[in-house]
């Protein structure tokens, strides 16, 4: 079976890691070919996940950067298109809910080409969400369905689609946090940052943003920063910054609320004008690499995040989050993790981070087949297809 995966952007990138070194296990028998679209080009977006990762530079590059949502994905469409044509692949598998994962599925099901969706079945149910759309149309037209949890089951069995086409294999996200776990325990992120002193960590909080719903709206941007500013008073908050974030902020003149930290230059903690730098302000950083933001989740007080992805994984580390959403496609991270809902209302929070600040989750346990395996569990399927065939 001859499998081109396409990737675009930091979270297919991370879905993505465990599948290929899966897959590289049966050379003989699945043959791979990785297009990155390039929906995500800075180096700190994109090549700094492949290094932290160990991911094979990808096989073909289309180059496709950023634009509106059509053009972006018009483009990704006439570049792929050639491509699968060239290449004659089995199966094109997509993943996640980006631009890219749509646009891979169109192309390969107008060629008639089966097409795998990984992370299948997620609904928010808020068709405002950009994701949104690229989740149900990706589903509609992919041939084999692969799911993290029983909501997603359940969500595409009510749209109708044949039980027999939907695989729960688990969690790829979470393969990946596990896999990583002890390199990331070594990131030398909180000591740059001066969180760390000799036997301590100082309490704070991680806070990330990139959803156009908070970030384009000026309204909303405001009331989210003046929150954080609020709980910013009680920890330090760590602010590593997308860079659609970073253009809205310097649009709407809101840096006075950010006290930018050039975290390369920073000294080991001991230095007490570092420390006292980083107190009672949005400490604003370039974005991370896998590894270190994972050891920057992990260590938290709180995440405050308007990410799905890492609501997924502050639920394994037993991290309190508050998502600045008003709604999920990820329920089970509120029902069996540590997740909390409260949109970008300034007081909803405030609220909510003194209420998550309270909490202990240290009895939870896993989601099921949020374990790790979920690529062997993926592997395992696509052998039993070709087997079939
Ligand atoms: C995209 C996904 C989102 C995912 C997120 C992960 C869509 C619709 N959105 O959002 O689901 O959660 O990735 O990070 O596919 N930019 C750069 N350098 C880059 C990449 C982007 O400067 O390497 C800037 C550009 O101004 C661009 C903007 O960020 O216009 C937005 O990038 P885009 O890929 O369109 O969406 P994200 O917000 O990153």
């Amino acid at each position: 079976m001859k499998i081109i995966i396409i990737v675009g952007a930091r979270p297919n990138f991370v879905k993505a890691a465990p599948i290929v070194r899966a897959l590289n296990k049966y050379r003989n028998q699945l043959k791979y070919l990785i297009v990155h679209t390039g929906q995500h080009y800075d180096d700190e977006m994109s090549k700094v996940f492949f290094e932290d990762l160990s991911l094979p530079t990808p096989d073909i590059h289309l180059g496709i950067g950023s634009g509106s949502h059509a053009e972006q994905t018009a483009m990704i469409m006439i570049e792929l298109e050639k491509k699968i044509l060239k290449m004659k692949p089995d199966l094109v598998m997509v993943l996640g809910d980006i631009n890219s994962t749509m646009a891979g599925a169109v192309s390969a099901a107008k060629l008639c080409i089966p097409v795998a969706h990984v992370e299948a079945g997620l609904r928010s149910f808020d068709r405002n969400m950009p994701e949104e759309i690229n989740r149900i149309v990706t589903d509609s037209i992919s041939d084999y369905l692969f799911t993290t949890c029983e909501e997603a089951n359940i969500n595409l069995l009510k749209e109708g689609h044949p039980k027999n086409r939907i695989y729960f294999v688990g969690n790829f996200m979470i393969d990946t946090l596990l896999a990583i776990r002890k390199k990331a325990m070594s990131s030398k992120i909180l000591s740059k940052l001066g969180l760390k002193g000799n036997r301590s960590v100082k309490p704070y909080g991680v806070l990330t943003l990139h959803r156009p719903s908070n970030v384009d709206d000026k309204k909303a941007l405001r009331n989210i920063l003046e929150a954080i500013k609020f709980i910013s008073k009680e920890m330090s908050i760590i602010f590593p910054i997308h860079p659609r974030t970073k253009k809205q902020i310097d649009k709407y003149e809101f840096r006075h609320f950010l006290n930018y930290v050039p975290y390369e230059e920073l000294s080991n903690s001991e230095n007490s004008s570092t420390q006292k730098e980083l107190s009672n302000r949005i400490n604003c950083i370039n974005p991370l690499g896998i590894l270190d933001f994972s050891n920057l989740i992990s260590n938290a007080k709180l995440v405050l995040t308007d990410s799905g992805g890492i609501t997924e994984e502050t639920t394994i580390l037993k991290v309190p989050c508050l998502s600045l959403r008003d709604n999920t496609e990820r329920e089970i991270t509120i029902k069996e993790g540590t997740n909390m809902l409260v949109g970008n209302n300034k007081q909803r929070i405030i609220d909510g981070a003194l209420k998550q600040l309270q909490k202990d989750y240290k009895e939870l346990t896993a989601p099921k087949y949020w374990d790790g395996k979920a690529a062997e569990r993926i592997v395992k399927v696509l052998l039993k297809i070709e087997n079939e065939k």
